[in-house]
């Protein structure tokens, strides 16, 4: 049988598909919106080509079965003769796709709530139909809201009384919930919890650009405002693609959460300074005290009119200040059973800060040649 896949074109989807594609003979089915199959396959194409080239896409179109549809629509958007195959031919969901909009609360609604309901309805009718394997959620360690200097294991870090730190991470506090509650109480279910996911362990490019953009920025300043022992959690993207396929596949999964994360091995923002100075950056100063006046300033800076590049700098800042200053680490003992540990980010942020650098925030996207025939 094979597993539905939603946001396959995305930056964690693409690490994602290809590793469940590699482990596995199953088609997967991806739910991809565009307005045909040539702009289906252009963006998957575009998301894949970090990672594989022209021939080898070739194969996995060969894998993969493209569906049209969309996370805010009634059903999914599913045609009844996509829903049909669909129900025929998968036996377990795994949802990935997602608004990270922090900033709009009627996008994450509709895009994280709708569209994991979406999920969950299509997920009961596959149980009603010929069963359901699996269902497996890609949630976010932001779940766990406004808290700090803190080492959170799975089971006990959700708590709906501590405050959330964004819409995004509000939404999916809720898509958890709904998962725990709407699947009928025997589905096998899983829900991944990555924590800020930078870069591949193997080589230095890109194709998601916020997170890195925010932290090369506070890099370049004379004073970094910053506390040179807070631990920031990071993983690498490669690795969360690995265990995220590895336990979807998994016959029978240990648990039904997993952090994604690096877990007490976290670096400290001095180490991440250490690391950048070892490959030619100047040394770092850290400032803790200027952390408060900073991050007003970041907040102020968001008013300035979007021609000023102030600007733009200002609104990463504010989006991820909290999940840069909180000093949590996430225990990471489960996943670490299913595929080892991540690779430490010290060992490769420093040529992939410099790639974010030089590429001035854009991938090279290599465009499909005129003649690639996209079969209907
Ligand atoms: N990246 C991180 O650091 C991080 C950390 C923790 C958790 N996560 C979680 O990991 C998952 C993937 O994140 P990502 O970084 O890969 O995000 P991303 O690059 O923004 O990809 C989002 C994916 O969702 C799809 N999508 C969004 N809205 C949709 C809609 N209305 N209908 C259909 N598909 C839609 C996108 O499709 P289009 O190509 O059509 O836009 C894309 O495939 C998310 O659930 C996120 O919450 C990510």
């Amino acid at each position: 049988m094979a597993t539905f896949m939603t946001g396959a074109t995305g930056y964690l989807g693409g690490y994602t598909l290809l590793e469940l594609l590699e482990h596995s003979d199953e088609r997967v089915f991806l739910l991809i919106r565009g307005r045909d199959r040539t702009h289906q396959v252009t963006k998957l194409w575009n998301c894949l080509q970090l990672h594989i080239d022209l021939p080898r896409f070739r194969e996995v179109l060969d894998r993969v079965v493209l569906v049209r549809g969309d996370l805010h629509a009634p059903s999914l958007g599913l045609s009844d003769e996509d829903q049909k195959q669909v129900l025929d031919e998968c036996d377990s969901i795994l949802h990935g796709a997602a608004s990270l909009n922090r900033m709009s609360s009627r996008v994450c609604v509709n895009s994280n709530v709708r569209g994991t309901m979406g999920t969950l309805e299509l997920a009961r009718a596959m149980h009603e139909n010929k069963g359901l394997r699996r269902y497996s959620f890609v949630s976010t360690a932001a779940v766990i809201g406004d808290r700090r200097d803190e080492h959170l294991f799975e089971d006990d870090a959700l708590d709906f009384d501590v405050n959330a730190l964004d819409p995004y991470a509000r939404t999916k506090r809720i898509c958890e919930e709904l998962v725990q509650r709407m699947l009928p109480p025997e589905t096998s279910r899983v829900i991944f919890r990555p924590v800020t996911v930078m870069g591949d362990s193997r080589h230095p490019r890109t194709t998601s650009f916020d997170m890195p953009s925010a932290f090369v920025w506070l890099a370049q300043l004379p004073l970094v405002p910053l506390k040179p022992d807070t631990k920031i959690d990071i993983v690498n993207a490669d690795w969360v693609g690995k265990v995220t396929a590895a336990v979807h596949l998994e016959a029978e999964p240990k648990h039904v959460i997993y952090f994604l994360s690096a877990g007490e091995a976290s670096p400290t923002c001095a180490e991440i300074g250490q690391a950048l100075e070892a490959w030619g950056h100047r040394p770092m100063r850290f400032a803790p005290a200027l952390e408060q006046g900073f991050f007003r300033a970041s907040r102020a800076g968001t008013r300035l009119p979007r021609s000023n590049p102030l600007q733009g700098a200002s609104v990463l800042i504010k989006v991820f200040w909290p999940y840069i200053v909180s000093n949590v680490t996430h225990d990471n003992t489960r996943a670490v059973a299913v595929s080892g540990p991540p690779t430490p980010f010290q060992d490769y942020c420093a040529p992939y800060f410099h790639w974010v650098q030089e590429s001035r925030l854009r991938y090279p996207y290599v465009p499909l040649p005129d003649d690639f025939e996209v079969q209907s």
